[in-house]
């Protein structure tokens, strides 16, 4: 019995990928390489020293995902696939809707129809958009701030429709705060094409000489030192969520969403020194406007996963930052 991994060959799933190998799982990946590439497969198998599985498949592709069930024996499915840039999901909204919501329409129905019911979803803390309060919990209500937010909502709504639909089903939502990081490795990392959407791989490039500096978008919101305060966790934390949670799927029935977070919150200020110690290089820095959208504060009360999954995020920021400079020197 193996575990499908869709978009496994991406920044989140290959690091899932490594953990379920280390795990003695046997994985089988599908991915499009759309914002990825088969070298990253290469990888997480010299990383775990086992062979890896793959398919060159578009979930949009139906007759090609129903052969892939054929083909193996799955027991479960972990699914990454999918588009999450914020800015791209607003100049393209359809292109967002199709890709994110058709291929899990596509993916539920192959699974109904090989039997497979028990599935790991990739959400993302964008769904609480901008909090009341802080720390979020699961029961935080759900508003999207952008067509990329408002794929996940659905995303989420249509898996607890499918999950009520039949009792066989055990659906995990695992809401992801801000992952950073990558494997101590330097194998596998976060490596974004063209203009990088989020801190730490802008921050990485400049400490490169990619790029000539960052920008801090915003310095007069309501926090400590008036930039945005996140919850950032290591990738491999984040993987190892993955793993806890898949054993946890035959605990229950129907869905659960689970907030994968530290707990702690950093600014933007506080992760910038952080990467400086880690690094030793100083990062040029100009303060600038707001960016539209951003939430002044968001953080994950973890609570629940630590109690229901007995997982919770071990690695700080100081190594986070480590990790990632390691990864940015091998590309
Ligand atoms: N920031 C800068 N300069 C940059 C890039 C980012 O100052 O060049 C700031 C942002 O304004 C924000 C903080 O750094 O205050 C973090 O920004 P990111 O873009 O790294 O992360 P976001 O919190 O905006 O969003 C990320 C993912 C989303 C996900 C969300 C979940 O991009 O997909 O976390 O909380 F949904």
């Amino acid at each position: 019995m193996s575990i499908l991994v869709t978009g496994g060959a991406g920044y989140i799933g290959s690091h899932t990928c490594v953990e379920l190998l280390n795990a003695n799982y046997d994985v089988i990946i599908v991915d499009n390489f759309d914002n990825s590439n088969e070298d990253s497969v290469a990888r997480i198998e010299k990383i775990a020293g086992k062979s890896v599985k793959y398919y060159n498949v578009n979930l949009l592709d139906f007759d090609s995902l129903n052969h892939v069930f054929m083909q193996n024996k799955i027991e479960a499915v972990i699914h990454f696939a999918g588009l999450k840039a914020v800015g791209e999901s607003v100049a393209k909204p359809l292109y967002y809707y199709e890709t994110n919501i058709g291929s899990t329409l596509n993916l539920c129905k192959v699974m109904e129809a090989h039997h497979v019911y028990k599935l790991v979803f990739s959400s993302s803390a964008t769904v609480y958009g901008m909090p009341d309060s802080v720390p979020l919990n699961e029961t935080a209500p759900l508003r999207a701030l952008n067509p990329y937010g408002r794929t996940k909502i659905i995303i989420e709504d249509l898996l607890r429709d499918v999950a009520a639909s039949n009792e066989n089903w055990c659906i995990s939502l695992l809401r992801y705060f801000n992952p950073i990081g990558a494997h101590k490795s330097g194998l596998i990392g976060e490596n974004p094409s063209g203009m990088p959407n989020n801190l730490m791989p802008f921050i990485t490039q400049v400490a490169a000489g990619v790029r000539e500096e960052l920008s801090v978008f915003g310095t007069d919101y309501p926090t400590d030192d008036g930039t945005c305060v996140r919850d950032y966790i290591h990738v491999v934390d984040l993987a190892l969520g993955h793993l806890k949670s898949l054993e946890k799927l035959d605990s229950f029935t129907g869905t659960q969403a689970y907030n994968l977070g530290t707990g702690q919150g950093y600014s933007v200020l506080e992760v910038i020194s952080a990467f400086e110690q880690a690094s030793g290089i100083t990062i040029p820095k100009k303060m600038v406007e707001r960016r539209p959208g951003d939430a002044p504060v968001s953080y994950a009360d973890p609570t629940k996963a630590k109690n229901e999954l007995g997982w919770s995020a071990k690695r700080d920021l100081l190594e986070m930052c480590e990790d990632s400079w390691r990864w940015q020197l091998s590309l």
